[in-house]
């Protein structure tokens, strides 16, 4: 445990990875040759035009599937020399997912839903509750622990899933196009949870297509045809993001002055 502790410290180092499909005779060539190095605590956008390879590149990084060539290191391990079993292992407790249509299981309610990365791990049943209480606690759903999916709204059900992706405490949260099923507000409301999460000290890589998404990152890398196209650091543009609820509120006062 104080191994893998200690590899969680370290970044994320992909060295010129190619990813080929062959369908039939025709070769794909969705990646062809990425290098990027991500260290702990960044905030990284993916971006590009559909067919640009983003999601292969995600699959990758998640350890859901494997490069044609090129090295990955994922906390100082290289991917490439890990078992079935190793590799599942790594995804489950070292990477949360959030992905655009949530997937969470309709049946179950939240309390188990987040749980559910837990149960493989050998943990016992109280250190388990106490996590996945902590986790939606985080995500301020703890008034909703016994609600299943269908009972609770979009931005709710995704707070659900990141609240799953942060129950292992993983060095990495992986989100694809995790506002794409929100209206924007709730967008909003949702990426606001992950720039508290990076403040906290979360790694985050997340996939958009949307300028408005990719300005919450700190980094912005745009793929194009399968390569790099850029990669640049960068402030916050748009200086504040303002939670649901909270208006900004000098015109309210300065009508409510008038009318007194
Ligand atoms: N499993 C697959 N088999 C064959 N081709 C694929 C597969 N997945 C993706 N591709 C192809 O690889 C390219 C990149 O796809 P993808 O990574 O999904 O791009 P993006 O997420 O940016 O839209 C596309 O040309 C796509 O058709
Ligand atoms: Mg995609």
């Amino acid at each position: 445990m104080n191994d893998l502790t200690a590899a969680k410290n370290k970044s994320l180092i992909l060295s010129d990875v190619v990813k080929t499909y062959v369908m039939g005779t025709e070769k794909v060539h969705a990646l062809r040759g990425v290098s990027i190095n991500i260290t702990r605590n960044e905030y990284v956008a993916i971006m590009g035009p559909s067919g640009s390879g983003k999601s292969t590149l995600m699959n990758v990084i998640g350890c859901l599937d494997v490069p044609t060539s090129g090295e990955y290191f994922l906390a100082g391990e290289p991917v490439a020399m890990m078992s079935e079993s190793q590799l599942a292992e790594t995804r489950n407790r070292m990477i949360g997912f959030v992905f655009q249509t949530f997937n969470l299981i309709p049946r179950a309610d939240v309390f188990h839903n987040v749980e559910m990365p837990l149960i493989y791990g050998g943990m016992s049943r109280p250190e388990r509750r106490a996590r996945t209480e902590h986790a939606i606690e985080r995500v301020g759903l703890t008034d909703r622990m016994h609600h299943k999916p269908n009972e609770l709204s979009g931005g709710q059900r995704q707070r659900v899933a990141i609240a799953r992706a942060l129950v292992y405490e993983p060095s990495l949260i992986l989100a694809d196009e995790p506002t794409g099923n929100l209206d924007s507000k709730t967008g909003d409301e949702i990426m606001a949870m992950f720039d508290e999460l990076h403040a906290a000290g979360q790694t985050i890589v997340v996939v958009t297509h949307e300028d408005y998404i990719a300005e919450h990152a700190l980094r912005t890398i745009r793929l194009k045809d399968g390569l790099i196209e850029q990669d640049e650091r960068h402030d916050k543009r748009r200086t504040q993001f303002t939670l649901p609820g909270a208006e900004p509120s000098e015109a309210h006062s300065a009508a409510g002055l008038e009318s007194a």
